[in-house]
C-alpha cells in the first residue's frame, strides 16, 4: 500500500511537471516552478524543453529550384535537441521570394527537400514546425509580378508593387493553405505562418503599407482580414493544431511605421486568436529604433507581457534573451516558451550548454547569408576537453 501511495505521489509530480502553464489566469505573474529545460506538454504540442530555436533565413537553397539541400538537412538536425526548431522561412508561391537562394515549399522536388530534413530531426528526437511566408513587397526577382496590399513601394528606389486584386487575395490565401498541407505531408510537426516583420501579411496589418479603400485596407478590422482569411483558408486543409502563427506587434522598420493603431490592431488581432486552436502564438521581438541595450531588453519584456494577456494558449516570446532572462521570463509565467536566434547560429547545441552552464560561442554575422558550410554546419558541439 504504501508503495502504491508513492507511485502515485511520483507519477503526480511527473505530470504537473509536464503540464503547460497556460491554466494560468492570464496576466498573473506568480511564479509558475517552471524553468526552460522543463518539458513542455499541451493538447497541441509535446516537446523535451522549452527552448525554441527560431526562424532563421540562411539562404542555402542555392539551387534553381528553391529546393531545401542535404547541408540544410544536416544544419537542422545538428540542433534538434532544442525543444521545438521553426524553420527559416519557406515561400509559398514563385514570386514570392524576398532574398535570393531561400527554400520554397510549393513543388514537389521542394516537398522531397524538406521530408529528408523533418525525418533527420525526428530521428534525432527533435520537433520541427515549418515558417510559411510570402514577401510581398520585399521582393527580389523583379522580373516576377510584385504584389503587395498597395502600390507603395517598402523602400526609397524599389519596385513599385502592384496592389493586389481580390482574386489574388483569395488566391495567395489558397497558397498558404497549400503550403502547410505540403509541409504536413512532408512530415512536419506543424507550420508557423509569418504574420511578422514586415511580410506580405504584416504589410496588410500596417496603414503605412496599406491604403486600400476596400474591405482589406482603412479599418483594424479591414487591415487584419487577410491574417484571419488566410487562417480559414488553412483550417479547411490541415489541422489547426498543427498551425502557429508569428507576429511583431513592436516593429518599426523595413517600411512599417509604427502608429496610434498598432497597438489596437494587435489587440484585436491576438484576441481573436484565440478562436483557432492554434498550436502557439510566436511574438517577434523588435526593439527597432529604441536605442541601448537595457531600454530594448526592457521594450521587448514589455511588448510580451502585455500580449500575454490576451491570448490563452501556447505563447513564445523572442529577442534577445540569454538562458538567465528566458529562465526568468518563464518562472514569471510571462511565457510558456522562448526561442532563440544568434545564440542558435554558433551553438548547435544551446541546450546542453544551457544545462551544464558551458560558455557560449557567438556567431559571425558575415556568414550569416552566405554560401556553403561555412558558418553554417561548422559551428562544432561544445567539447568538455576545450
Ligand atoms: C540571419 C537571420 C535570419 C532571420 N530570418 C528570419 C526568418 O526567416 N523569419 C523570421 O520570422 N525571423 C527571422 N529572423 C529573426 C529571428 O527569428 C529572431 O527574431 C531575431 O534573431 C531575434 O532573436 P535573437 O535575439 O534571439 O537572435 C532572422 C534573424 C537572423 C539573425
Amino acid at each position: 500500500m504504501q508503495r502504491l501511495i508513492i507511485l502515485l505521489l511520483i507519477t503526480l509530480s511527473v505530470v504537473s511537471c509536464k503540464q503547460n502553464t497556460n491554466k494560468q489566469e492570464n496576466g498573473d505573474e506568480a511564479e509558475t516552478g517552471y524553468t526552460l529545460l522543463n518539458a513542455y506538454k499541451t493538447n497541441n504540442l509535446d516537446l523535451n524543453n522549452r527552448v525554441v530555436m527560431a526562424p532563421m533565413t540562411r539562404c542555402r537553397a542555392d539551387n534553381e529550384g528553391h529546393v531545401p539541400t542535404d547541408l540544410m538537412a544536416e544544419y537542422y538536425a545538428q540542433r534538434a535537441s532544442a525543444g521545438l526548431i521553426i524553420t527559416e522561412m519557406a515561400i509559398i508561391a514563385p514570386n514570392g521570394y524576398g532574398f535570393p537562394d531561400i527554400p520554397g515549399i510549393y513543388t514537389n522536388e521542394q516537398i522531397e527537400g524538406w521530408k529528408k530534413i523533418a525525418d533527420k530531426v525526428h530521428e534525432k528526437g527533435g520537433k520541427i514546425f515549418m515558417q510559411i511566408a510570402h514577401n510581398g513587397r520585399r521582393y527580389v526577382d523583379p522580373e516576377s509580378e510584385i504584389i503587395a496590399p498597395s502600390a507603395i513601394p517598402f523602400k526609397e528606389g524599389a519596385v513599385v508593387p502592384k496592389a493586389m486584386s481580390k482574386v489574388q487575395i483569395g488566391q495567395v490565401a489558397g497558397e498558404f493553405a497549400t503550403a502547410a498541407k505540403n509541409a504536413i505531408n512532408a512530415g512536419f510537426d506543424g507550420v508557423e505562418i509569418h504574420a511578422a516583420n514586415g511580410y506580405l501579411i504584416s504589410q496588410f496589418l500596417a496603414k503605412s503599407a496599406n491604403i486600400r479603400t476596400d474591405e482589406y485596407g482603412g479599418s483594424i478590422e479591414n487591415r487584419s482580414r487577410f491574417l484571419f482569411e488566410v487562417l480559414d483558408s488553412l483550417a479547411n486543409k490541415v489541422d489547426m493544431s498543427k498551425v502557429a502563427i508569428r507576429i511583431s506587434p513592436s516593429l518599426n522598420e523595413s517600411g512599417i511605421v509604427d502608429d496610434e493603431e498598432t497597438q489596437p490592431l494587435h489587440e484585436y488581432v491576438v484576441k481573436r486568436l484565440n478562436d483557432y486552436n492554434l498550436a502557439y502564438l510566436h511574438i517577434s521581438g523588435r526593439a527597432d529604433k529604441i536605442k541601448g541595450e537595457k531600454e530594448q531588453a526592457a521594450h521587448v519584456l514589455n511588448i510580451a507581457k502585455h500580449y500575454r494577456q490576451f491570448y490563452k494558449g501556447t505563447y513564445i516570446i523572442n529577442k534577445g534573451f540569454t538562458k538567465e532572462t528566458a529562465e526568468a521570463a518563464i518562472k514569471e509565467g510571462i511565457a510558456d516558451l522562448v526561442s532563440f536566434g544568434h545564440l542558435y547560429v554558433s551553438n548547435p547545441d544551446l541546450v546542453e550548454r544551457f544545462r551544464n552552464n558551458y560558455p557560449l560561442t557567438e556567431s559571425n554575422p558575415k556568414t550569416f547569408m552566405a554560401k556553403g558550410a561555412e558558418g553554417y554546419t561548422d559551428y562544432p558541439s561544445y567539447q568538455k576537453t576545450n
